[in-house]
């Protein structure tokens, strides 16, 4: 079997101590592909000069709603620029974070918007970081008609609303460690609502570890959690699970 992990952070500080050894264990260990998530210029950067040392992992660039307090127009453009290299395969995360930041959402719009318009300039699918924000993603997503490449909802919320949606729209949703979680009353409804080949699987290592390991440091490894929860919901095999969301992944991607 082999796994993709649609999105953890290697450019994490937490990962300093071990990253080389414990990406050679990950990679040992069926997960045979990761892509190494930007969320600032600094990580963006970071993400890629990991990247560079192995053929199976590829990056996003992108600056999240999280990342923009000294933002400047100019780093669109470094944006852009990150996202020629070879190894950049989607503009993200971006989107809109009003759980941690409320007081500048105008500013996260528009962040938002220009990183959309990036993304369609090169063709490149995104993927959306959105959390207590999911009506004013789904309209900004709409209104964005030449959105062409679609995206990817990035951890996504266990909100029927949005899951609805964004299928209509179009994009892929990608399940993480809270599908796992004890309080995740309607994880199990979710995971129905979503046909299989919508749907991608990621760690978001270093954070969210899933049950039984929630509290540690994440790792790559345990995206097999995340796909043996979706199999026993959706009441197939582990394998179909590794295959499709592989095959998904692929695809959104263009790998
Ligand atoms: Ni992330």
């Amino acid at each position: 079997m082999e796994f993709f992990d649609s999105h953890a952070h290697y450019n994490d500080e937490k990962f300093d101590q071990d990253r080389e050894s414990l990406i050679q264990k990950i990679y040992e260990d069926e997960i045979t592909r990761i892509i190494n998530a930007g969320y600032s210029i600094e990580s963006s950067k970071k993400a890629i000069e990991i990247a560079k040392n192995y053929e199976f992992m590829n990056t996003t660039a992108g600056i999240s709603p999280n990342d923009i307090d000294n933002f400047k127009k100019e780093n669109l453009i470094e944006i852009e620029n990150l996202a020629k290299d070879k190894k950049v395969v989607a503009i993200g995360e971006i989107g809109l974070d009003y759980h941690w930041n409320t007081e500048n959402k105008d500013l996260q719009k528009e962040v938002f918007i220009s990183q959309i318009e990036i993304a369609n300039k090169l063709n490149l699918p995104i993927v959306i970081h959105t959390r207590e924000a999911i009506y004013d993603t789904l309209d900004i997503l709409k209104n964005q008609k030449k959105c062409i490449k679609k995206g990817i909802f990035h951890c996504c919320p266990l909100n029927i609303d949005l899951v609805r949606e964004g299928l209509k729209l179009g994009y892929y949703i990608s399940f993480a460690g809270p599908i796992t979680f004890k309080n995740s009353k309607n994880a199990d409804e979710i995971i129905k609502m979503v046909p299989i080949d919508r749907i991608l699987i990621e760690t978001d290592s270093p954070y969210l570890s899933p049950e039984p390991l929630r509290g540690k440091r994440n790792d790559s490894r345990n995206v097999k959690l995340i796909a043996k929860k979706i199999a026993d919901v959706k009441n197939i095999t582990l394998e179909e699970v590794a295959t499709e969301t592989y095959n998904n992944a692929i695809k959104i991607f263009e790998l």
